[in-house]
């Protein structure tokens, strides 16, 4: 399910450009998929709002049925605001302050907690009152790249997994009711057996745990981002989790449900940013075409060699030439060196696909530029979800003292 040209072309023109677009059905169509893949297993969704916190996709994914994951306080209290009633919120973090989990608890929201630190902390505190869920590091490498790659052994992230000994002293002398064991262990994962190995690691250590009820095993469900790309096959990845718990039924006897925190599966297919092109530049063997757009808008590309596919929709029939498509912002901001699109003119409209997940919310006024209108199409009507930046926004917080 894609929009067409013509609605995208449509959209820039009412609503000018750049502009991220999101379509609400085929975000639908992505929380069902794994819903009726998992139908027939106590499986929970939470979507990982980090990939793009717009208030209306928020409630649209509240409507849909769907939990929510987050990663700050302040998507916690989106979430809230959004309509979320506290038992639907997760809030998995890392490396934050203690006054964060604090507030989250005062909030009654779900905490997986990712440090020996904060852990002790909140047993000091709340002791047996408040179950709480414990983010591990299981040491295994997986992700599409080094950079979005959260479980390995030099990861940030959790409480590495050799420190049992010291977690366990902690819950035994705090008297921590620990609810849920929670890995992530990178983005863009494609292969179901690094779940299963994860799930595995798990299966060692669930029965040292003995008031458990979930396991979450986070996001990173890969998506398609070129033809031919490999993705998650999410019916497999569902027989292997019910296999894998259906051998392994939770030692303290109470039943187990499993938690998962997709972002980019959710919306990554779902959004499109329009940009328009500015000017053509030909030096040698290259063609520039620089769009109204940057790292500044959508960083992917830059920032992990991302590959996102450009569509020229102002003119799908020109002959294909290659192209490097670049941004206007004053850096080497390049989205794709040498890219075969139908005839480019300047003036005409490009797309790049995949722009859900990690598009607008990852932007800046980098540049004393605008950030993108954000619309959603629902329905097949359009609807202006965010107003594109104004002057005024880039000195809203500014304290002039001179
Ligand atoms: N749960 C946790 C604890 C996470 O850290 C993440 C992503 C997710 C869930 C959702 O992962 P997803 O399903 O979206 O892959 N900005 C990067 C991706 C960074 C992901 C960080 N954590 C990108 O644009 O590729």
């Amino acid at each position: 399910m894609a929009l067409s040209n013509q609605q995208l072309n449509a959209i820039a023109e009412q609503f000018g450009t750049p502009v991220y677009v999101y379509h609400a059905e085929k975000m639908a169509e992505q929380y069902n998929n794994l819903t009726t893949a998992f139908a027939g297993q106590d499986v929970k969704i939470f979507y990982a709002c980090k990939a793009l916190t717009n208030i209306n996709v928020l409630k649209h994914f509240k409507q849909l049925g769907s939990n929510i994951d987050c990663s700050s306080i302040n998507e916690v209290k989106l979430a809230l605001h959004a309509g979320f009633e506290p038992d639907r919120v997760l809030y998995t973090s890392n490396g934050i302050a203690f006054s964060e989990i604090e507030e989250a608890q005062s909030l009654g929201v779900h905490i997986n907690i990712d440090s020996l630190s904060n852990l002790k902390k909140f047993g000091e505190k709340y002791g047996h009152s408040y179950p709480v869920g414990v983010r591990l590091r299981p040491n295994i490498m997986a992700g599409g790249n080094l950079k979005i790659s959260t479980g390995h052994d030099k990861s940030k992230f959790g409480i590495p997994i050799d420190q049992m000994d010291e977690l366990l002293a902690i819950i035994k002398e705090t008297n921590l009711f620990i609810q849920g064991l929670h890995i992530h262990t990178g983005s863009e994962i494609k292969d179901v057996e690094v779940f299963i190995k994860g799930i595995e690691v798990l299966f060692d250590i669930i029965p040292l745990f003995n008031e458990l009820e979930f396991i979450d095993l986070g996001g990173g469900f890969k998506v398609p981002y070129k033809k031919g790309d490999h993705q998650t096959d999410i019916q497999q990845l569902a027989a292997a989790v019910g296999e894998a718990f259906a051998n392994h039924p939770n030692p303290n006897g109470k039943h187990l449900q499993v938690w998962f925190e997709p972002g980019k599966y959710l919306v990554s297919g779902a959004g499109y940013l329009i940009t328009q092109v500015n000017v053509l530049k030909q030096s040698g063997t290259i063609n520039f075409v620089s769009v109204n757009s940057g790292f500044n808008h959508l960083i992917r590309p830059m920032f992990y060699d991302a590959y996102h596919q450009i569509t020229n929709i102002s003119n799908t029939e020109g002959e294909e030439q290659h192209y490097a498509v670049v941004g206007n912002i004053c850096e080497t901001d390049t989205f794709a060196w040498d890219r075969k699109l139908h005839e480019v003119r300047e003036g005409d409209y490009l797309v790049f696909a995949n722009a859900g997940a990690y598009g607008f919310e990852m932007s800046s006024n980098f540049n004393s530029r605008y950030k993108p209108a954000e619309v959603l199409v629902k329905d097949g009507e359009y609807h202006l979800i965010r107003r594109r930046d104004v002057f005024e926004n880039l000195l809203r917080n500014q304290v002039v003292v001179l």
